[in-house]
């Protein structure tokens, strides 16, 4: 299993250039015969690295390397599991970045090898770790600094193609159907995803078709569902991401759910890291031990994962202690009205920085006025969605919303 190592430490003396130099082509040699890559980067004695590979040899490295008496105060950020490498044939890129450097760290590319840059990266944490290093997390030396929240988003997005007849063109006969709602970047001022709503073919409320469903039948309608969610968002000329939800109890224990979201992304091309899947906090909770199992599952397929509702199920940051999401979405109740209530700041801006620091990005759901929109704006958040931005749209990737200046 491929899996990602990233952690940090401190320097135990101050390194010349030469030592990096050296450290660096030794572990380079080594590093390609284990077929290892990654990143060094050394910044005001600081050291921040990403190591990458199969699972066995980086933890014989990794154990290598935290006996290394040259630094010392290891943390590891992150622990995971991974689809594709984000660093591809690098054995080990390097960066020794003066306080200079820290502007222009992302973007320069004097460091690493085939002369790629930061600036390519736009899949994955990795980017985001990496400026949270920027900006002095995870770093000993420095511990005073503002965070502008300036993170990019994933995926731009292109005018998707609009069929006013999507269903019929389908030819399909379920009694459902979907409705998409934009996710907005406020930053980008572009749709980030679209999250898929079930609907009956007239429109109706998603209820009424549950409803409808044998309850013996539920997971299967649940994988069909999505699958079909996922044609439609195809045939609709998606080009940003695509959020889906997995129904309670579903979402952690069926062993068809992944394969079923797979097979179909496959068959009409969309790669998997375009989806994200939401699972309720809530759900999490109740069954942690089964979802601790189904983790790696979840997050090797290249899927993003989402933990919806993130506030209501008063796991919280301890959740986040154990597991990791691409995205949390917070959950409505500390929106509303945020803007004059004092806890759900306090609660928010914690969240805010725990966020940053992991690298995980906070859609802000359910906003409704413009008084909360300016609030979670100005903390930093850049992703939205809500009545505000955009309603949903049936069988439609709507690219009008609207934003407050
Ligand atoms: C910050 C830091 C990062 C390191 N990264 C690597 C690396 O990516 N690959 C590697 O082989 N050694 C790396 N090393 C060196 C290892 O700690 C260790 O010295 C090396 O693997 C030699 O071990 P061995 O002689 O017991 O095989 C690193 C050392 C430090 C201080």
């Amino acid at each position: 299993m491929l899996i990602q190592l990233i952690y940090c430490s401190v320097a135990s003396c101050m390194f010349s250039h030469e030592e990096l130099s050296g450290l660096l082509r030794f572990a380079r040699q080594n590093n390609a015969k284990e077929d290892i890559t990654g990143i060094l980067l050394y910044a005001e004695g600081s050291f921040f690295q990403v190591l990458e590979g199969e699972e066995e040899k980086i933890r014989s490295l990794f154990e290598k390397i935290e006996k290394d008496k040259r630094h010392h105060s290891m943390t590891i950020i992150i622990q995971e599991p991974i689809a594709e490498r984000s660093f591809g044939d690098w054995t080990m890129g390097y960066a020794d970045i003066t306080p200079e450097d820290l502007g222009t760290i992302i973007g320069t590319n004097d460091f690493l090898v085939r002369g790629q840059s930061f600036a390519q990266f736009e899949k994955g944490r990795v980017k985001k770790l990496l400026a949270a290093f920027k900006y002095g997390r995870w770093r000993a030396k420095i511990s005073d600094f503002d965070t502008p929240f300036d993170k990019p988003s994933r995926i731009s997005q292109e005018n998707p193609d609009y069929s006013p007849s999507v269903a019929k063109k389908l030819n399909r006969n379920d009694k459902y159907s979907f409705a998409f709602q934009p996710i907005v970047n406020a930053k980008t001022r572009q749709v980030f995803s679209y999250e898929a709503l079930l609907r009956g073919r007239k429109n109706e409320p998603a209820q009424q078709i549950l409803n409808s469903v044998d309850p013996s039948k539920i997971g299967y309608f649940d994988d069909q569902s999505r699958s079909l969610a996922i044609n439609l968002a195809a045939y609709l000329g998606l080009s940003t991401h695509l959020n889906l939800n997995i129904m309670p109890s579903n979402a952690i224990s069926s062993p068809t759910t992944i394969p079923s979201i797979l097979r179909a992304a496959e068959q009409f091309k969309i790669f998997p890291e375009q989806i994200v899947l939401e699972i309720l906090e809530s759900e999490i909770i109740e069954d942690f031990e089964i979802f601790k199992s189904a983790i790696c599952e979840y997050q090797s397929s290249g899927l993003l994962l989402a933990i919806d509702d993130f506030g209501a199920g008063y796991a919280g940051l301890n959740l986040l202690a154990e597991f990791q999401p691409h995205i949390i979405k917070l959950d409505l109740h500390l929106i509303r009205d945020v803007h004059s209530r004092g806890p759900r700041q306090a609660i928010i801006r914690g969240l805010l920085r725990a966020c940053f620091d992991l690298g995980i990005d906070i859609i802000a759901e359910g906003v409704e006025n413009e008084s909360e929109y300016r609030w979670l704006r100005d903390e930093g958040i850049d992703l939205f969605q809500g009545y505000l931005f955009a309603k949903p749209d049936f069988e439609r990737l709507s690219t009008t919303f609207y934003l407050p200046d």
